[in-house]
């Protein structure tokens, strides 16, 4: 039976990671998958969650299951960190296997709920969307996003496309730091976003897995609160992994907002039945980290700082990229660097050009040109703007 599998495409991402690994060139730079690195090249367990752990350590006295939803304090500190107060009493939620799970159960609950439900993406999008959505054999359209001249949002054409979504159709969005672009809309171009989920009554699946690294942990909350605001349904899948530096925990929540409390109580239920179905309680140490730092004040600043620190670190390498790049090229055309946002961004440059960075310089981007702003540190900086130079970006 297991003779017949068909083989299966490795995760782009994922590969590059183990490329990279099997590399042996001195000096090679990984600008690959979406971890963050400190100046040094090491992604520290971060102090705040240390001391949560130790926490845990001292009064946990058993690992026996949790809750099937994962544990409230935790659904509701990751409520009040993403919302605010902005959608009290609307909001049901799960723990989940990182964000990566709570994309998944987001779309599970979607088919439960319309069937005939098209989901809308942005083009582009981080691959494991599409991978999921394809092997659901979820139905799916792309709207546009990039605008590869400006690599800022092309933003008339993302709404053109948006409004093509259907009563009861899905519209993924990024809440911000966009994956792979690092390009994202502004915040009055998310008021007509909002205004055209209003009008077509789609339903917003927002993917938020860097609230912390744009523009701050309430900034980057803001266009999800203000959709929460605005429209009635909203499912909101958030990661736990960047901002707590938690990955390998695989924590994560999916919430809903419903604008009735059958409606919010039926998607409580409902998502409970998937967690059971696909593996029953959610991971709980990771969880258990993130409620104990946001449970205790203390431990909140310490985190918060440590997270600020994390976000400065990477504006000052995008800094420094695009000023190399202003000295060596005698033009602006890379000051997107300094706009984009988060962990990412794209750079436009060609299949070929990145190849070529990879064969000539040990620099490790994914293939659509989307580098790690975090992979980068002040010595190798130089080095990667003088790689794209030379490749002709
Ligand atoms: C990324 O986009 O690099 C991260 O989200 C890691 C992953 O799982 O792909």
């Amino acid at each position: 039976m297991l003779g017949n599998l068909k083989p299966q495409a490795p995760d782009k991402i994922l590969s590059l990671m183990a490329e990279f690994k099997a590399d042996t060139r001195q000096g090679k730079i990984d600008l690959g998958v979406g971890v963050y690195k400190d100046p040094n090249g090491l992604t520290p367990v971060m102090r705040a969650v240390k001391a949560a752990e130790q926490k845990i350590w001292e009064t946990q006295n058993s690992k026996s299951y949790t809750a099937l939803a994962g544990e409230p304090e935790y659904r509701d500190a990751m409520a009040g960190l993403v919302l605010g107060d902005t959608a009290k009493g609307r909001v049901a939620s799960v723990g989940t296997v990182g964000g990566t799970g709570a994309i998944r159960q987001a779309l599970e609950l979607i088919r439960m709920a319309n069937p005939d439900a098209v989901v809308h993406v942005s083009d582009p999008t981080w691959p494991n969307h599409l991978s999921i959505l394809n092997f659901m054999g979820q139905a799916y359209e792309m709207y546009p996003y990039f605008d590869n001249e400006t690599r800022g949002v092309a933003f008339d054409a993302m709404l053109d496309g948006i409004k093509r979504a259907k009563k009861g159709d899905v519209v993924l969005l990024h809440g911000c730091c966009h994956n792979p672009t690092g390009a994202n809309p502004t915040a009055e171009q998310w008021n007509a976003i909002a205004e055209v989920l209003e009008q077509t009554g789609a339903i917003p699946l927002i993917d938020l897995a860097y609230q912390g690294f744009g523009d701050g942990l309430d900034e980057d909350a803001a266009a999800t609160r203000m959709i929460a605001q605005r429209l009635p349904e909203v499912l909101i899948a958030a990661s736990c992994s960047k901002n707590f530096g938690i990955y390998r925990e695989r924590t994560g929540i999916l919430m809903t907002l419903t604008s009735d409390d059958k409606a919010r109580d039926l998607s409580q239920g409902a998502m409970a039945f998937l967690n059971r179905q696909n593996y029953s309680f959610p991971p709980d140490h990771g969880a258990r980290i993130v409620s104990t730092i946001l449970n205790d004040a203390a431990l909140t600043q310490e985190w918060k700082t440590e997270l600020e620190d994390v976000r400065q670190t990477m504006l000052g390498l995008r800094t420094q990229l695009a000023e190399e790049l202003r000295t060596l090229t005698g033009t602006d055309r890379f000051d997107f660097i300094q706009r984009h946002r988060g962990m990412f961004s794209r750079l436009g440059a060609t299949p070929e050009q990145v190849e070529k960075m990879k064969q000539d310089a040990g620099i490790y981007m994914v293939g659509d040109s989307r580098l790690n702003i975090a992979g980068l540190n002040r010595d190798s900086i130089p080095v990667l703007a003088r790689a794209i130079v030379e490749a002709g970006v």
